[in-house]
Order: C-alpha cells, then structure tokens, then sequence
C-alpha cells in the first residue's frame, strides 16, 4: 500500500516526541499498519531550534494554516494547543480540504469540538482525539468503541497530570506548590499557560469532552462548576492526612435525576481508595455503567511520549482504515443528533 502522507503542526514537547516516535518506530509502525506512515510536512514557530530528530526531509512551512491546505500529507495533526488562533484555523482548514485530523487539543475541542465533527462528518474524514483526554490512556477508544450498548452513570477522575504532580509531591515530600509547579514545567507536563492546570480548566476541558461521550450530549465546559488547587497549602495537606483522606483534583460528570451534573474540585478521597493510589503524572478515570458495571484505566497522563503515543496511535488506526470507507461519528454518535446538555439544578 502507499504510504500515509503526514504533516505535523505544532514541534513543541508533543510534535517532537510524536516525530521521535514515528522515527524510531518506523519498521514496528509499518508492520502493524501494513504500509509506511511518513512526515512529509511541519510546520513551528521556530524553525532552527534542535528537537533531536531531524525533519530536514519534509517541507517546512511558516503558517500552518498553508500545511493545512496547500502540504502533499493524508493527515493532519495538530499540536499547536490553545483554542482560538491558529489551532482552530488549521484544523478547519485541513478539514474543509478533506484531509483526516489528529488532534490533541483538549481546549479546542471543549470549545469547538462539535462543529469541527460536523464538518469531519460532512467530509467522510476522521477527527481522532485520543490524546486529548488523560494523555496516554486509552479513555475516548474505550468509551467510543469498546463499551458500545452501555449506559454510563458516572464518569469522574484524575485527568491533569500537573495537578496531580504537584499534590503528590506536596504530600510526599512536603515541598511547596510553587516549587512542584515549577517541575511539573521543566518536564513538559504543564500548559503553555500552567493557568489552566492549576485552576482546573484543563480538567474542566477535559471532563466535557468524556461527558459528551458518556452521555450523549452536546459539549458544555462553560457550564461546569470549577475550583483548582491553587489555594491548596500543606496545612490542608496534613489535616487531610490525619483524617485518614488525599486531596486529588477530580473531575466528575454524573446522571442525577434533574439532569447531568458536572464538576471539578479538590476532593478528599480516602487514603486505602484506589483512587488515592495514583500518583504523581498519573492519570486515572473511572466508568460505571450498566452492563459492564465499574471500569478503572489509569496511566500517564501527560509529557512528551504519553501523549505522543496516543497521537501515534490515532494516527496507526488511519494508516489501517481503507479508502472509501465512510468514517463513524467523532464523538460516538453524528454530531447534529448530540442532545442539548442538561444541567443539574
Ligand atoms: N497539562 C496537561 C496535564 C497535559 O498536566 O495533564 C496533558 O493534557
């Protein structure tokens, strides 16, 4: 078969780790997928900084927007972040163009994500996301594809691997929250704007997009009752301690009978609770439904080959799907048919 044409957009700590991976697990890639995946397009703010893999084989472009439309790429993955700007033009472009989109861009997709399905669905491509929800964890696969026929109660978790950093390292080592943040930076696991992990945006980000798909609903990050960590001090650490708890920042989305309720807080889980096990980068996120009952995956949760191996991973299952084969629906059912969100009272 030919090879699958991609074009990366966005080499910070993800597109350089996804580039690293697609290099050194060329011939593993090529087994699995029974063709070659190629980059053959990328684009960055900078283009003489070394990210220890050499792109000198594939065009450089300035705008991404250009990659989008203009590259000679299958596919295009975006890793730029944010969720206006560049991030959301390219995908529409690369989508307008026909061309399949792998994004881990949690922000955008909390904003934009359904419109951007529409369209995805309109043009018979797909718009995979993986690397969105909780890094390396397999979460949007297992909840869009394996868990078909059930009806989810409850979705909650770990889903920001910088928070979670931060309280464990708080509570292990009894360091400062400045200073956890401050490594949770240098390890490429923070935000650009590190804002959003400590607030809880990036959670909130995050549990929308597992709310759509556990229940069918329109995304509604707005709606979502918010508190972060940042105020969180050792004293409260100690206190928890004593009683027997851990403070983990949790997102939750449950079905109550006034609607869907959803939230993100610090929450004081017991000490001997699986949740409490998961530690540091860590993500962790719990499904319950009706048939399979309680579901636990956990795994890391953010930097540069965690992520990078669900953006791969999203780009293998391309690489397998076959010309002329009429993709499913982005978020588990056609986007037009998500139901309005129904907030709890
Ligand atoms: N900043 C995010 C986190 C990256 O810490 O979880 C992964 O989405």
């Amino acid at each position: 078969a030919e090879a699958l044409r991609v074009g990366i957009a966005g080499l910070g700590t993800v597109g350089a780790s996804v580039a690293r991976v697609l290099r050194d697990k060329g011939a593993e890639l090529t087994r699995q997928c029974g063709r070659e995946i190629v980059v053959t397009a990328v684009s960055a703010r900078d283009r003489s900084r070394d990210r220890g893999v050499d792109l000198s084989g594939a065009q450089w472009f300035d705008d991404p927007i250009e990659l989008a439309e203009k590259a000679d790429i299958d596919v295009f993955i975006e890793l730029i972040g944010g969720d206006e700007g560049a991030a959301r033009a390219c995908v529409r472009a690369a989508l307008d163009a026909g061309r399949h989109v792998v994004t881990a861009n949690k922000a955008l997709l909390a904003k934009h994500g359904v419109a951007l399905a529409e369209v995805a669905e309109k043009k018979g491509v797909l718009l995979n996301y993986e690397a969105a929800v909780a890094g390396g964890i397999p979460v949007i696969k297992t909840m869009r594809e394996a868990m078909a026929g059930n009806s989810v109660n409850r979705v909650f978790g770990i889903l920001n691997g910088t928070c979670n950093y931060i309280l464990t390292r708080m509570e292990a080592e009894g360091l400062t929250f400045e200073a956890c943040l401050a490594d949770a930076q240098r390890l490429g696991y923070a935000e650009a704007d590190p804002t959003f992990d400590i607030e809880g945006n990036d959670t909130a980000h995050k549990l929308a997009i597992l709310t759509s798909l556990a229940f069918g609903s329109k995304i509604a990050a707005d709606d979502i009752y918010l508190e972060g960590i940042s105020n969180i001090t050792q004293a409260d650490i100690r206190a928890a301690a004593e009683l027997g708890y851990r403070i983990k920042l949790l997102g939750v989305a449950q079905r109550t009978e006034s609607g869907i309720e959803q939230r993100v807080h610090p929450t004081m889980v017991p000490t001997a609770s699986v949740i409490a096990q998961v530690h540091g980068v860590t993500n962790a996120v719990a499904i319950e439904t009706d048939i399979l009952g309680e579901l636990l995956l956990s795994g890391p949760g953010a930097g540069g080959n965690a992520t990078a191996s669900a953006v791969v991973g999203d780009i293998a299952d391309i690489a397998k799907s076959r010309p002329g084969f009429q993709h499913g629906p982005v978020f588990g059912r056609p986007a037009k048919e998500l139901k309005p969100y129904k907030k709890a009272q």
